[in-house]
């Protein structure tokens, strides 16, 4: 979808075009894996139940405010924020959630390999947002990995025992 509405961003308008191309997969990725966090949340049983039902609950709140972050940067450069739950589904770059797991265990092997997916991907958005010369997207871009990142040790700090 190209760039719709007027921006007066300094950028050419390509540019614009092609990085809310990516912020709305990222976007896109993000409401995916938030809502698998959730779905972890929900169905986690087992030893130290309270403290991962609540650890997840954390994480997917952040998710939740890099989402609207991530929507408004596309806004701003003059796009149209795809961000309704099946727009998501069609754009996600995760597998969709291990639904058979069970165990407090099982939750955090699927949760860390789709954290690992999501910061790669992320990983490359920034260098795509830095050679096209747009230090906002990529600064934005570098503090959600950061933060996934530092998610992603709190969910494998579980299995590193
Ligand atoms: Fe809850």
């Amino acid at each position: 979808m190209s760039t719709r509405f007027t921006s007066h961003v300094a950028l050419p308008d390509e540019t614009k075009t092609a990085l809310v191309e990516t912020l709305n997969v990222v976007l896109a990725t993000t409401i995916d894996l938030k809502s698998q966090v959730k779905q972890a949340h929900w169905n986690i049983k087992g030893p130290q139940f309270f403290a991962r039902h609540e650890l997840f609950d954390k994480v997917a709140i952040k998710l939740r405010g890099f989402a609207d972050r991530i929507a408004e940067r596309a806004t701003t450069l003059g796009g149209y924020a795809e961000g309704t739950v099946r727009l998501s589904v069609e754009a996600s770059k995760l597998p969709e959630y291990e639904l058979r797991a069970v165990d407090g265990k099982q939750h955090i092997h699927a949760l860390v390999e789709r954290f690992s997916a999501y910061t790669v991907f992320v990983r490359g958005a920034i260098k795509e947002a830095e050679a096209k010369n747009d230090p906002v997207t990529a600064d934005l871009y570098t503090e959600i990995l950061q933060g996934t990142e530092l998610d992603m040790w709190f969910l494998e700090s579980h299995l590193n025992v």
